[in-house]
């Protein structure tokens, strides 16, 4: 395993659209035992593969104290209701701007062995799945954004984590 480097805003990168996974062999698994090292190094709730340069459909999430999912060619079914949240990420370090997001969404993916599974999420879930896949279109939350004068600047370490 081992940790990568993240692509900070605005590298192309993270503008790019990833491709579907089309076999989950070992390199893929082994892409996300380095997307969860380079998201617990980076103290983050979640990473898109195309963060870490890899424009594949991948992404990672773990919520404080919960088990981490693996999501591969994850795909949003059904979203509902919605909320105000302050958003973070962990390619634009220091920074949160506020974003509207669904409160609930269901999502449907491949596990890391390649067996299908679909994922409920509420609230800080439900922001994650939607900011991760987000990653997958080259979306960014500050898209949501008037201007980028509406982000502000946070203390490293603040409260509300990077997603
Ligand atoms: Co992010």
């Amino acid at each position: 395993m081992a940790v990568l480097p993240i692509s900070l805003y605005p590298d192309s990168p993270l503008r790019q659209k990833s491709k579907r996974v089309r076999n989950i062999d070992g390199s893929i698994q082994r892409l996300i035992d380095d997307m969860v090292e380079t998201l617990h190094h980076a103290r983050g709730v979640g990473l898109a593969a195309p963060q870490i340069g890899v424009p594949l459909r991948v992404v990672v999430i773990e919520l404080p104290g919960e088990e981490t999912l693996a999501l591969v060619n994850p795909q949003i079914v059904k979203r509902s209701g919605g909320r105000t949240v302050e958003e973070g990420c962990l390619s634009i370090p220091g920074y949160r701007g506020e974003i509207k997001r669904s409160a609930k969404v269901t999502v449907k993916g491949l596990d890391r062995h390649g067996k299908e599974v679909r994922v409920k999420g509420e609230e800080l879930m439900a922001q994650a799945l939607e900011h991760e896949i987000d990653h997958l279109n080259g979306v960014l939350y500050v898209d949501y954004l008037e201007s980028m004068e509406k982000l502000f600047e946070v203390e490293a370490g603040a409260e509300a984590p990077e997603i």
